[in-house]
């Protein structure tokens, strides 16, 4: 038993912190993340990695002619580390078909929004523009279709009366924090799968938009 962990991240690493914290706590028994890695040598989540003693590495996509070559260098490294599950944690690159096939069923990532609404960038203005009256943050796996991959686990949060981008973005990344390690762990104990184009929980099929997160 025991599942190893590779994380992906571009930026400031607050979902890559939950995920140490949880490690260290204890709410995610069984995981051992063996490495982080960014495609921007600047991102403070590696500092994060480094502080709680976890190995770093950066392969940024600029020294390749292509996203193919890209995505082959960092397959290769995340294999290196013996990953049985991939966390993409505000990794902002578009991973190539190849990349994702290699790793089907154990790629997850976590995107700023409740899909399928709003896939790619700019989650949080485009439901502001809309009049939305909720906002959140999904976990589901990753398949060649951007951002389309089946919902695991979903959180909702009320848009309030002079939210801002920024505002939410805060209030939907503090569920983040939440949701992202709970679809770990499930996925750890063996618990959840990749079953086709479905995502299924404890041998249920989830639903479309992924388990409610006050149903999980
Ligand atoms: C998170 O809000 C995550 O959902 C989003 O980037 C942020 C990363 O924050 N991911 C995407 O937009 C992926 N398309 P973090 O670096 O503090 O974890």
């Amino acid at each position: 038993m025991g599942c190893n962990i590779v994380v992906l991240i571009s930026g400031s690493g607050s979902n890559l912190q939950a995920f140490i914290d949880g490690a260290a706590s204890g709410a995610l028994p069984e995981c051992t993340i063996r490495a982080v890695i960014s495609n921007k040598a600047d991102a403070y989540g590696l500092e994060r990695a480094r502080q709680a003693g976890i190995a770093t590495d950066c392969i940024d996509h600029r020294d390749f002619t292509n996203r193919e070559d890209f995505d082959t260098a960092l397959a290769q490294r995340i294999d290196q580390f013996g990953a049985d599950l991939i966390i993409l944690a505000g990794f902002m690159r578009i991973l190539t078909p190849g990349f994702v096939r290699h790793f089907r069923g154990r790629l997850l990532n976590i995107h700023p929004s409740l899909l399928p609404k709003y896939p790619g960038l700019h989650t949080h203005q485009r439901a502001l523009d809309a009049g939305d009256k909720e906002a959140g943050a999904t976990v589901h796996f990753v398949t060649e279709e951007l951002d389309g991959g089946p919902p695991i686990v979903q959180a909702k949060i009320p848009i309030i009366p002079g939210d801002s981008a920024e505002t939410l973005a805060q209030r939907v990344l503090s569920e983040e924090h939440t949701i992202y390690p709970l679809a770990a762990r499930w996925f750890a104990e063996g618990r959840l799968r990749l079953d086709g184009k479905k995502a299924v929980l404890d041998e249920q099929v989830l639903p479309e938009s992924g388990l409610a997160y006050n149903q999980a």
